[in-house]
């Protein structure tokens, strides 16, 4: 063991060692951005500029007029998180009808959104519009941001990541340890207003969003959990800048060769990386589509939403339709009518906006869709309302008459569909996007990296460029070693 010859070989492991490692850590101190920051971050939570600060706030959390701020339980470990939160205007929580849960936008501003929600709740019922019932419930969760929000929660209350990450469903960075994602915490709020001894004549859930809280609501709305028994679940999605895809298809490409088009199909933007719920389970990109598709959505899009310099503006989200928030949740919406075969005639949107190039071949998933009597059409859960007049605003897609129906009417005939491209009733879908060859791919997943059928892969070298030049420089570092070792003993 102590020959020279066994030091000697333990003092070149040693060396060789020392500095693989040194050379490791000064390649990553030399890019400090991509590589602390990648896993398990998304695009956007990896190359958002890190002095994005916005919705910074230190202040006590103040409840507006009307609402109280309620310590919510989440999850065994005394994790909680704050919610702004009121009881029915008449107080009778026996006889609750309806619970919004609405989910705050990018800036993280929970009680504004309380009071957007609570003014639509007010002047429908005051205005005695149908479905409009004073015995709702109306909360606002508050997802805050670890480093944004510091001073504003305790101990034991939720923050999450910079910037945003609770709008992909993230898990918590606070307290330190926690597993709770911002999606248990919808899932809790729901399952705690479907308690029937504590809220006995409650019938449905809205859970509302619009922008950021539009993303983790369209994402929700796939991953989520069945709605408990005895409760009607609606999602109202609003104006988010990207979605989840269920398959590698994507409207556009991106040939800019940005460092994050390595992430367009990795979760936040696709299911790559996806790792399931709590309550809801990991199941296949095919799966959550067949969830998604049979749920009680409603998508607001404001017609105006067309601004390039707000919202996530990364490779992956544009090329979910361009940089503009409506061509993306329009591209959405071709997309999901297509994968479910409905006679949408969704190929003039595309000839509207022009969202070229369109996609190509997608598969027939129709066969998790409901049938109508006839057996000649599919019946979908989700729904299109594009609101004229509107720009990226949650008061003004939520408060105008097309949200007001959104958030109170039971039935499709009282559902206005707002704007659509002239012509549209009397068209059909040509299915131009359709691929019949691809019938049924109840297999194709979202998750594996074979880059699918290259209708979308906007950087496929970068990783592979990174990890070549990482090899080559250990090799490097091998020889070198070498070399010193034996002149050295
Ligand atoms: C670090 O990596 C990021 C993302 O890959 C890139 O945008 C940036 O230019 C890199 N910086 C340096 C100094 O190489
Ligand atoms: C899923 O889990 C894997 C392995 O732990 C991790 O690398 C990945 O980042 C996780 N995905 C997300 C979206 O958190
Ligand atoms: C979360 O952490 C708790 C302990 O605090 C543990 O019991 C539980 O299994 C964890 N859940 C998940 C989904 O990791
Ligand atoms: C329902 O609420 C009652 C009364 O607060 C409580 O005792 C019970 O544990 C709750 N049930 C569930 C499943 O949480
Ligand atoms: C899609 O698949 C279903 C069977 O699942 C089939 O009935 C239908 O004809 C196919 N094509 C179209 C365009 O719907
Ligand atoms: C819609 O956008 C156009 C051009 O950006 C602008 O002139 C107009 O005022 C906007 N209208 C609304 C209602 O936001
Ligand atoms: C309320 O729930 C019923 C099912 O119980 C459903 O038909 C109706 O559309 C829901 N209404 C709203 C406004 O979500
Ligand atoms: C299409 O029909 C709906 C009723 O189903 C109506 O509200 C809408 O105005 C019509 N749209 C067009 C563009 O004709
Ligand atoms: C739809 O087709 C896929 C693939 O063939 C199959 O795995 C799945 O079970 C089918 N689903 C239904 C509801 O028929």
């Amino acid at each position: 063991m102590s020959s020279p010859n066994h030091i000697r070989t333990y003092f070149t492991y040693v060396v060789l060692l020392c500095l693989a490692l040194g050379f490791l850590s000064c390649i990553s101190a030399h890019n400090t951005t991509s590589h602390r920051r990648l896993a398990p971050r998304d695009s956007f939570t990896t190359f958002s500029n890190p002095d994005n600060n916005e919705g910074e706030d230190h202040k006590n959390l103040e409840a507006p007029n009307g609402a109280r701020i309620k310590d919510f339980p989440i999850g065994d470990g005394g994790e909680q998180i704050p919610v702004f939160w009121s009881d029915p205007l008449t107080d009778q929580k026996a006889e609750a009808t309806h619970a919004f849960i609405v989910i705050h936008g990018r800036l993280r501003d929970g009680a504004n959104y309380w009071t957007i929600m609570n003014d639509a709740l007010q002047s429908a019922v005051d205005e005695e519009y149908p479905g409009a019932d004073r015995k709702s419930f109306i909360v606002a969760p508050q997802f805050f941001s670890e480093k944004y929000n510091k001073g504003q929660y305790s101990s034991n209350e939720l923050a999450f990541a910079d910037v945003n990450a609770w709008q992909a469903g993230d898990t918590a960075t606070h307290p330190s340890g926690t597993n709770i994602t911002s999606m248990d915490a919808l899932d809790a709020l729901i399952i705690a207003f479907s308690n029937k001894t504590e809220y006995p004549s409650l019938t449905n859930i809205t859970l509302v969003g619009h922008g950021g809280g539009g993303q983790l609501t369209a994402r929700y709305a796939a991953v989520g959990a069945d709605a408990p028994e005895g409760v009607h679940l609606r999602y109202i999605v609003g104006d988010p800048s990207t979605n989840a895809y269920f398959t590698q298809d994507r409207p556009m490409r991106d040939d800019s060769g940005d460092p994050s088009c390595e992430f367009w199909d990795t979760w936040r933007y696709g299911y790559k990386n996806f790792n399931g719920t709590r309550t809801g389970g990991n199941k296949s990109p095919f799966q959550y589509f067949s969830q998604y598709i049979s749920r009680d959505i409603v998508l607001l899009v404001a017609l105006n939403d067309t601004s390039p310099d707000n919202g996530d503006q990364y490779c992956p989200a544009q090329m979910q339709g361009g940089s503009a928030r409506r061509d993306r949740n329009l591209a959405w919406w071709t997309y999901i009518n297509t994968l479910a075969r409905t006679k949408e005639p969704v190929q003039m949107l595309q000839q509207t906006f022009n969202n070229s190039p369109a996609f190509v071949g997608l598969p027939n998933w129709s066969n998790v869709t409901k049938k109508t009597e006839d057996g000649e059409g599919v019946i979908v859960g989700p729904r299109l309302i594009v609101v004229e007049d509107a720009s990226h605003d949650a008061a003004e897609v939520l408060g105008g008459m097309e949200g007001r129906a959104a958030l109170f009417s039971s039935k499709s005939e009282d559902m206005p569909v707002g704007w659509r491209p002239s012509g549209w009733n009397e068209t059909e879908s040509d299915c131009s996007m359709c691929d019949e060859s691809k019938e049924n791919l109840g297999t194709e997943t979202g998750g594996d990296d074979s880059g699918g059928d290259g209708s979308g892969n906007g950087d496929g070298n970068g990783e592979l460029g990174r990890s070549a030049s990482i090899t080559m420089s250990l090799v490097g570092v091998v020889l070198l070693a070498e070399v010193m070792l034996h002149s050295f003993v």
